[in-house]
């Protein structure tokens, strides 16, 4: 017992490493305080360069406007101003040559840039983070980020929507069974099917336009937690950087997640709609349905069985969407036991994110081009319509036309249906003396209402399946994704005035 405690203590000294002079470290930005090291287990743990780096180009853009503001407010003499942003813009240059050496005793994309700069133009790149803190410079970083994540998505879904409408547009007369509880329901267009995923994805693209509104805020001069003494001018800096506003709330500024949250939710919602989507063209490209013929660009085969042609890709966007509600539940968890204001968690916020938006890039980009080349069945479609009875709500319609209240006309309908069944005919094909018996009153002229090219017509009402419904539904999507083409070309064209 002595002996493992005095083993303990050995190992507990020689881990207490060197002290700050001559160590072998480079220099923390806050090791005034500090008489060690820091060990280097603990560099490893708490490092975030291996992520952050990513936004490398936005804490340079924030970097050159937060000096630009300092040098106006007479913070920071203009040249030294210039000296600093000539040294950043190097920086960004190195970074995006890869000659870059990202070190994890640094922490993070901040403190590396910031070392580089000393290192590049000596103490005055040590003026430049006057007035700031890394909680509200990250704050700023990710904001810029999530802002051009945004818009990026917003354009893979706009490229989306034309495939989609395209598809919709020439598949107009394809008529296919419409389905409930994955049975056969109802007659419908399959341009009205695939615009049923259309009105899906646009309000996905309307809670990342709405999205973005939340996210366009400017968080520096929040300082650490409480603001800042010097007089800095926020307002400068947005105007500079783009952003529509400032934030008015220090505390809140460096300490809120909302929109990365917010992103995550709205990811898992696209993921969501591309996740049942590919679930039913994989169930459409099985032989049981023969709905579609993906291309073989799109699909693997086995190892084993030389027959296979598997829709792999869609599976994968199936799996994935899962992942992505794992980066939402991550962040709500990460997010929800913190008192204000930063505290180090918040870190680990990039992980889920970047995961996130990775992953619904990724997945929107295949799904597009997928899409495009899929090959409609349409015989088959045409074949399964014909078949299961889809007008036998039209009956019961035509009965109710004729004074027969809706329940009995149900009662009526089925029955017909029931000794379908039996003889194993369509209700099309039923003589005049079958239905005498199954429903007095019925002229056999009802097979005009029965086909199913009537059938689809008959729902002329807003959303219903008639052709100029269709037609109209089509018109205002086309409409709609022209609208949100200039508004994303107007908010990507933002008045930032500093670019790398
Ligand atoms: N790497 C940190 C993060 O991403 C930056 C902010 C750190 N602030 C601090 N006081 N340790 O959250």
């Amino acid at each position: 017992m002595k002996r493992a405690t005095g083993r303990k203590e050995r190992t507990v000294k020689k881990r207490e490493g060197k002290t700050i002079p001559g160590g072998r470290q480079k220099k923390k930005a806050w090791a005034g305080r500090f008489r060690q090291e820091t060990a280097p287990e603990v560099e490893r743990f708490t490092e975030s360069i291996s992520f952050d780096q990513r936004l490398y180009r936005q804490d340079i853009l924030g970097s050159i406007a937060h000096a630009r503001m300092l040098a106006r407010q007479e913070i920071l003499p203009a040249a030294d101003a210039k000296l600093i942003e000539k040294g950043l813009r190097e920086i960004a240059g190195e970074i995006q040559a890869g000659r870059f050496r990202f070190s994890s005793q640094l922490e993070d994309i901040h403190m590396n840039i910031e070392a580089r700069l000393i290192e590049k133009i000596g103490d005055v790149g040590g003026k430049l983070h006057t007035a700031r803190s890394r909680n509200d410079q990250v704050a700023l970083d990710m904001r810029l980020y999530l802002r051009e994540v945004i818009d990026e998505v917003r354009g893979q879904l706009l490229r989306l929507y034309e495939v989609l409408l395209d598809r919709a547009e020439e598949t107009m007369e394809v008529l296919l069974p419409g389905y409930t509880h994955l049975q056969k329901a109802q007659p419908v267009r399959l341009a009205h099917h695939l615009m049923a995923y259309y009105q899906m994805f646009s309000r996905d693209g309307e809670r990342l336009s709405q999205l973005r509104d939340r996210v366009d805020v400017m968080p520096l001069g929040a300082g650490a937690i409480a603001g800042s003494g010097y007089p800095v001018d926020p307002s400068f800096v947005a105007e500079l950087l783009g952003f529509s506003r400032t934030a008015p709330n220090s505390m809140d500024a460096v300490s809120d997640r909302d929109f990365a949250i917010e992103f995550c939710f709205a990811a898992s919602v696209i993921l969501l709609h591309l996740s049942r989507w590919s679930e039913e063209l994989i169930l459409w490209s099985s032989e049981a349905f023969g709905f579609v013929e993906l291309a073989d660009a799109y699909c693997t085969g086995s190892s084993m069985m030389p027959q296979k042609k598997n829709p792999d890709v869609l599976e994968l966007i199936r799996g994935k969407a899962g992942s992505v509600y794992g980066d939402l539940q991550a962040l709500l968890v990460l997010m929800k036991g913190l008192p204000l204001t930063y505290q180090r968690d918040m870190q680990e916020d990039k992980v889920p994110l970047f995961h996130a938006v990775d992953t619904v890039q990724a997945c929107l980009s295949v799904f597009s081009v997928l899409l495009e080349s899929v090959r409609f069945q349409e015989d088959r479609m045409r074949g399964e319509v014909e078949q299961g009875f889809l007008n036998a709500t039209d009956l019961a319609d035509h009965l109710v036309r004729k004074g027969i209240p809706f329940r009995q006309a149900h009662e009526v309908a089925g029955r017909a249906v029931r000794h379908c069944l039996d003889q194993g005919k369509r209700l099309e094909d039923l003589t005049r003396p079958e239905w005498t018996t199954l429903a007095p009153g019925v002229k056999p002229d009802v097979t005009r209402i029965l086909g199913i090219e009537q059938v689809v017509e008959a729902r002329d009402i807003q959303g219903g399946t008639a052709r100029r419904q269709d037609r109209k539904q089509l018109r205002q999507a086309r409409g709609d994704v022209q609208r949100r083409r200039n508004r994303l070309v107007k908010d990507q064209t933002r008045p930032e005035q500093i670019h790398l």
